[in-house]
């Protein structure tokens, strides 16, 4: 079982692996399903700006192409060089992430080491969220 400080590290490993060279702003995050697979990702910058994806939503959807459907919880760390500030989810990535959870299940972890990190739930992130129910 991968706990809460552990998670931590593998987000904050993973953002060494960003690949950000336009922001500078480094990210990475990493997270558990609920069969307590580990899935990693960091944020992938372009020339065309807006081709970029983030962290995220890079390890969110390697875990849904490997055919998993619920996200347990999700660390997130990010910042310019070593500099780390809490980096909190976008909007976009919140709303993807709300496919795939209870919102009020989802533990989002966003801190800057692994002893320095506060827990929210993705409902506190997201309220009043439009999800696939509603189109049920
Ligand atoms: N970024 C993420 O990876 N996750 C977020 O939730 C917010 C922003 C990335 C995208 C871009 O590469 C850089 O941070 C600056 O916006």
């Amino acid at each position: 079982m991968i706990g809460d400080k552990e998670l931590m590290g593998f987000a904050l490993a993973a953002r060494h692996m960003a690949y950000a060279p336009y922001s500078g702003y480094q990210v990475g995050a990493a997270l558990i399903t609920d069969d307590g697979q580990l899935y990693t990702g960091c944020n992938v910058e372009n020339a065309s700006y807006g081709a970029t994806c983030c962290a995220e939503r890079t390890a969110v959807f390697k875990a849904v192409s490997d055919g998993k459907r619920v996200i347990k919880s999700i660390a997130i760390s990010g910042g310019k060089g070593d500099e780390l500030n809490m980096a909190f989810p976008c909007g976009i990535c919140r709303q993807v992430l709300r496919e795939f959870c209870d919102p009020k299940k989802l533990k989002v972890l966003v801190g800057i080491s692994s002893d320095d990190y506060k827990e929210y739930s993705l409902q506190e992130l997201l309220p009043e969220s439009f999800g696939p129910e509603a189109l049920e």
